[in-house]
């Protein structure tokens, strides 16, 4: 059964409020963006399996450990994950990235797949799939059955807000997702936005309106 972990540190929260304020600007959202992820990269990471390296400080030979699990890639939902990448690739140097092109079609409000260019080895590597906003679940279950289908076996999923409808979603389609999110909000309105939120990602990480 899906895990949900809300990453509610005092930071992340401080940070996810001005990312939400209507009058913050593209470049305080990326920047804010990017450093909520990276808080958020120590709580996903937590469990990260660790194994004994014998190394010597400039004073003493000691047992010292490092990580020794499966590797990992970061794949971001274009575009708005996009926004998520920097945050954790600085945690974690070694990780491959892959991308998904997704968007919601504005009509049917079915996820549309444009794009998908992943990691060869990705059975290989455990995913950390990332998008800022989880609202009715289509663009997150469509990008994981592409993941699926291109042989991912383990798969996280990072949001920084969902709402109770896309974890469900998730949570039914794919039981053994754990997702990582930062606020889990009210609801949808009528037009699938997250209420309160914080209104578009993809446009308000690149100005597009
Ligand atoms: C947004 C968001 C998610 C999706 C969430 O992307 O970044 O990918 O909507 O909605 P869902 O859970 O109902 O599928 P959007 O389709 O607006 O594309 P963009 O990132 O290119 O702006
Ligand atoms: N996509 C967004 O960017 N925001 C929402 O609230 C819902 C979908």
């Amino acid at each position: 059964m899906n895990k949900v972990t809300v990453t509610d540190h005092p930071l992340i929260q401080h940070k996810l409020t001005l990312m939400r304020k209507q009058n913050t600007g593209s470049k305080d959202f990326r920047e804010l963006l990017t450093e909520i992820t990276m808080l958020m990269g120590y709580e996903v990471t937590k469990d990260l399996p660790l194994g004994d390296v014998e190394i010597e400080t400039p004073v003493a030979k000691m047992t010292a450990k490092e990580l020794t699990g499966k590797k990992l890639a970061i794949v971001p939902i274009l575009r708005a994950g996009i926004g998520m990448v920097d945050g954790l690739i600085n945690l974690i140097p070694a990780a491959k990235v892959g991308h998904i092109g997704l968007y919601r079609d504005p009509e049917t409000l079915q996820p549309v797949e444009y794009y998908c260019k992943l990691p060869q080895d990705i059975g290989e590597r455990e995913v950390l799939l990332v998008d800022p906003m989880l609202a009715t679940g289509g663009s997150s279950v469509a990008a994981i059955q592409l993941l699926r289908e291109k042989g991912a076996k383990n798969i996280r999923m990072v949001n920084l807000v969902a709402a109770p409808e896309g974890i469900a979603e998730v949570h039914k389609v794919y039981p053994d997702v754990d997702i990582y999110v930062a606020a889990v909000d009210e609801r949808l309105n009528e037009h699938k936005y997250i209420v309160p939120g914080l209104g578009d990602a993809g446009d308000r990480l690149f100005g597009t309106k």
